[in-house]
């Protein structure tokens, strides 16, 4: 008799799936929102960054036009491994890539700044040591 006036018509356990829903909706959107703010990974992880994959076809693709052949620009051949890492660890390759285009200085001479993530694989590279891979 008492049964059908004291159990409530909807079980609280009833709104769990519920809020199941919306965390985990709540988990996606800020997993979302953290890896837009995540300063860490502005380019995806590149792993161990190839001088022969990664560096070589873009020094191909914007340096070896100057620096290469039988005088090359500054006297630097940039499709030699060991004059791209002297240039690198102890040179001012790193730096001309990261100067504006205002700069004289800037390389590639007369082109467009590379793009800051193909930067980041030079000094990925660098902070590896450079190494002939
Ligand atoms: C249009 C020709 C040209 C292109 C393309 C070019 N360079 Fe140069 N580079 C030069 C000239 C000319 C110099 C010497 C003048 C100077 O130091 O700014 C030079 C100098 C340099 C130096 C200084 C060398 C030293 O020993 O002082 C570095 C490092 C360099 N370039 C790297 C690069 C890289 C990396 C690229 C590609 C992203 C590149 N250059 C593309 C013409 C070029």
């Amino acid at each position: 008799m008492t049964e059908n006036t004291t159990k409530p018509r909807i079980s609280p356990h009833s709104w769990r799936p519920i809020f199941a829903v919306a965390g985990c909706l709540a988990a996606v959107l800020s997993s979302c929102t953290y890896e837009v703010a995540d300063p860490a990974l502005p380019c995806g992880d590149e792993g161990i960054v190839s001088f022969a994959g990664d560096l070589l076809p873009l020094l191909d693709a914007h340096c070896t036009g100057c620096h290469s052949g039988g005088s090359p620009s500054a006297g630097l051949d940039l499709t030699s491994h060991d004059r791209v890492a002297e240039s690198t660890l102890e040179g001012s390759l790193l730096e001309r890539l990261q100067l504006p285009p205002s700069n004289i200085r800037m390389m590639p001479l007369n082109g467009n700044p590379l793009p800051k993530c193909d930067v980041a694989l030079f000094q990925s590279w660098a902070a590896n040591g450079a190494p002939n891979n």
